[in-house]
């Protein structure tokens, strides 16, 4: 697909029927991830591919039940949205493919000059807006582009993470925080392409 229409063809699907995606397939997106910008190119992120249907409902009940803990004393006129925030929060746990991306902390040079000074890696990195969280964002851009581009349906799923202590056990993270989950599938049928948003409302020229 040419690239202008791929970008407007790209949209959030949630639903994929069972058929395996194939690891030729897989492969091809996750190249696509790898290949997005990072900070001085540290590529700082790894992806967890997950197919075993076993694991992926491990994760779908840790989400559910975080989220249980969490609103365990809610009014019950809030119920309801309980059960929406569930909902769009497990949205992988129908998909035949769940990418779990991870980031570790980016060290950029400026951080070599903290040491004389009083100032916190921390605080350089919130100054920054976290880069390495920038870069998995833009990984997972191309992971949805290339998904876009195989005409599979994608979701990027950050409901989950309110179970993040939870599901990086269960995916066995190593010095890496999970940032966020992609379901990956095939679409029982192609969406609507996206309307451009209009540039006034978002853009603005600074004179
Ligand atoms: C950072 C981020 C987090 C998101 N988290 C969720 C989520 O937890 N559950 C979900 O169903 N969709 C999630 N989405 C998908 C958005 O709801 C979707 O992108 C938005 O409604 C626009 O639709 P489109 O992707 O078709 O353009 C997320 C999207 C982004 C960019």
């Amino acid at each position: 697909m040419e690239f202008n229409e791929l970008v407007f063809a790209r949209r959030t699907v949630r639903r994929y029927n069972q058929e395996p995606v194939r690891q030729a397939v897989i492969e091809k997106i996750l190249r696509a991830g790898l290949a997005a910008p990072s900070p001085n190119n540290s590529t700082p992120w790894s992806i967890s591919v997950i197919t075993n249907g076993e694991v992926i409902q491990k994760m779908r009940h840790a989400v559910n039940e975080r989220l249980d803990l969490m609103f365990a004393n809610i009014k019950p006129d809030h119920k309801a949205v309980l059960d929406k925030v569930k909902v769009f929060s497990t949205v992988f746990a129908n998909a035949p493919v769940v990418l779990a991306i991870f980031s570790r902390p980016y060290h950029a040079p400026i951080h070599e000059l903290l040491a004389d000074t009083d100032i916190s890696p921390d605080h350089i990195s919130e100054l920054r807006r976290h880069p390495e969280l920038q870069a998995t964002g833009a990984m997972v851009q191309n992971i949805l582009l290339a998904a876009a581009e195989e005409s599979l349906g994608a979701c990027w799923i950050s409901g989950a993470l309110v179970a993040r202590r939870e599901l990086e056990s269960i995916l066995g993270a190593k010095d890496m925080y999970l940032e966020t989950l992609v379901a990956l599938g095939h679409q029982e049928s192609q969406p609507h392409p996206k309307e451009p948003l209009d540039l006034e409302l978002y853009v603005n020229y600074i004179p």
